[in-house]
């Protein structure tokens, strides 16, 4: 099928850095994301692209480059998918809140109303691109949906999993790995290849049959994460016997069979994803009887939930076990650099805890409002909003954040943090000075030489 129209359902964290990358890479291709939520939509389209409702370094660039030409953002959804042969379905796939599963599956309800909408809508042939991280054996339901409409409509359904990384989604788009792509038809295979091929070399673009490319994902995801909860458990251990993580990461991480990357030690991992698809894969294997395997995956988030909790334990038992009236001054919101999401970040529930304590907390993150750290607080539902709003206060300044302040926790690895006038923070601050490094990125020996008392993950 030649392809001159793609429409992305879900103009989200996946969705418009992954389509704005295929228009750029494919000038005569026309790229339609559509959304549902009217407001993100008018951000997309805002005259000034600082103001694009997703901060990831190099997207302002394209979609600047792109919009209007080939690149358009609609709430047209009926319209954008029936003039498109291609259709990816984007939209968010969280863990349910209700019902069974509650708290471990994925809610596929947005997926779903996506294959209803495209069944009712398309009257020429589709290709089906499930881009959003789904279950193993979902494409069953969307091709149950997609094949009994009654109409003379055929449609291809494509598993193409996203592996960009938040902060450095466009990097990760335009020099990925890999790309997978999962499906029974081959021809529809080689349209959504061609698309690709247009700036990723054929053998980095790999062919798999659909369930091997739905579970592929979930367990990426699952890998990754199995590596943090791995480094931040040895962590643990080097605080009790004077190993010190950074070292052991180095020595391990030279062993080209376990590799360097992601062996950074921190308050935990958060994000969209490794939580989700985690719990996700843990619920599937429990599905199917594999109690073994659901057991061995869970421990990864157990791990993950006892690193947060033992970072917020340690500064309470360090500020003399107390940190009530105190002001505690957390530099960073975001789940990592470079990125204005906060999705399961630890710095909520690393708050949740300092608060439940009766600490008061002043958050600086040079990418997050403090309309958006009030509404993570109160998603959780621990205390009144009223009480959030009084105990938490948000800055745009770091140096008013910290003034005054009993200790600092570092929960963001922003690289700003590491150039400040750390000498000019300690001034300011109540005495002893404690920090709380929570992503190893300050100098422990500088740190001391101005007088902090200083500790950090796994040293
Ligand atoms: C989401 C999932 O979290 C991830 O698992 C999947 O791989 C891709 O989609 P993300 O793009 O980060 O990732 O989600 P989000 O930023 O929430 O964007 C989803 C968008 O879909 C939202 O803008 C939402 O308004 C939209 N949506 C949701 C629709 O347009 N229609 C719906 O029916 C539901
Ligand atoms: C992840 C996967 O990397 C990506 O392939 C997939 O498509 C989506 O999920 P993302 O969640 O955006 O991407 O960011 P990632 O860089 O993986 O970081 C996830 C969390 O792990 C962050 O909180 C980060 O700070 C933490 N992390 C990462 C560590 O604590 N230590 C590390 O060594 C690496």
């Amino acid at each position: 099928m030649k392809i001159t129209n793609i429409c992305c359902i879900g103009a989200g964290y996946v969705g418009g850095p992954t389509m704005a990358v295929i228009a750029k890479m494919n000038p005569k291709i026309k790229v339609t994301i559509v959304d549902i939520n009217a407001e993100r939509i008018a951000a997309w389209n805002d005259e000034d692209v600082s103001n694009l409702p997703i901060y990831e370094p190099g997207l302002a660039k394209i979609v600047k480059e792109t919009r209007g030409k080939n690149l358009f953002f609609s709430t047209e959804i009926d319209q954008a998918i029936s003039e498109s042969e291609m259709i990816f379905i984007s939209v968010n796939t969280p863990t349910k809140t209700y019902g069974k599963g509650k708290g471990m599956a994925a809610d596929l309800k947005y997926v779903e109303l996506c294959a209803r909408n495209i069944a009712e809508v398309a009257t020429t042939d589709k290709i089906v691109v499930e881009k959003s991280t789904l279950p193993v054996r979902t494409a069953q339901a969307i091709k149950s949906i997609l094949h009994n409409t009654g109409s003379e409509v055929k449609f291809e359904i494509l598993s193409n999993p996203e592996f960009l990384a938040e902060g450095t989604a466009i990097e990760d788009l335009l020099n990925p790995d890999r790309v997978l792509i999962g499906g029974e038809s081959e021809a529809a295979i080689e349209s959504l290849a061609k698309v690709y091929g247009s700036w990723v070399s054929q053998d980095r673009i790999l062919r798999t049959n659909i369930w091997s490319s739905e579970l592929s994902k979930l367990t990426a995801n699952a890998f990754l994460a199995q590596r943090i909860s791995s480094i931040n458990a040895i962590s643990e251990l080097c605080e009790h016997t004077e190993a010190n993580v950074s070292e052991v990461a180095k020595a391990i991480g030279m062993d080209s069979r376990i590799g360097s990357k992601f062996l950074n030690a921190s308050i935990g991992f958060g994000g969209s994803c490794f939580q989700k698809d985690i719990l996700n894969l843990v619920y599937i294997a429990r599905s199917y009887g594999l109690n073994a395997v659901a057991d061995y995956w869970e421990q990864v988030i157990i791990l993950n939930d006892h690193q947060k909790r033992r970072f917020s334990d340690n500064l309470i038992s360090t500020l003399y076990n107390t940190v009530s009236g105190k002001k505690i001054a957390m530099l960073g919101w975001a789940f990592k650099k470079d990125t204005n999401d906060t999705r399961e970040s630890a710095a909520i529930y690393v708050a949740d805890h300092l608060l439940s304590e009766q600490a008061h907390i002043a958050v600086y993150d040079p990418k997050v409002s403090g309309i958006k750290i009030q509404s993570d607080l109160n998603y959780l539902n621990t205390r009144t909003e009223e009480e959030n709003n009084d105990l938490v206060k948000a800055f745009e300044d770091p140096y008013k954040a910290t003034e005054n302040s009993h200790a600092i926790a570092i929960m963001t690895e922003w690289d700003e943090f590491k150039t400040y006038n750390w000498g000019k923070i300690y001034d300011g601050m109540k005495k002893p000075a404690f920090i709380f490094d929570g992503r190893n990125i300050l100098d422990k020996t500088e740190m001391e030489t101005i007088g902090f008392e200083y500790s950090s993950i796994g040293k």
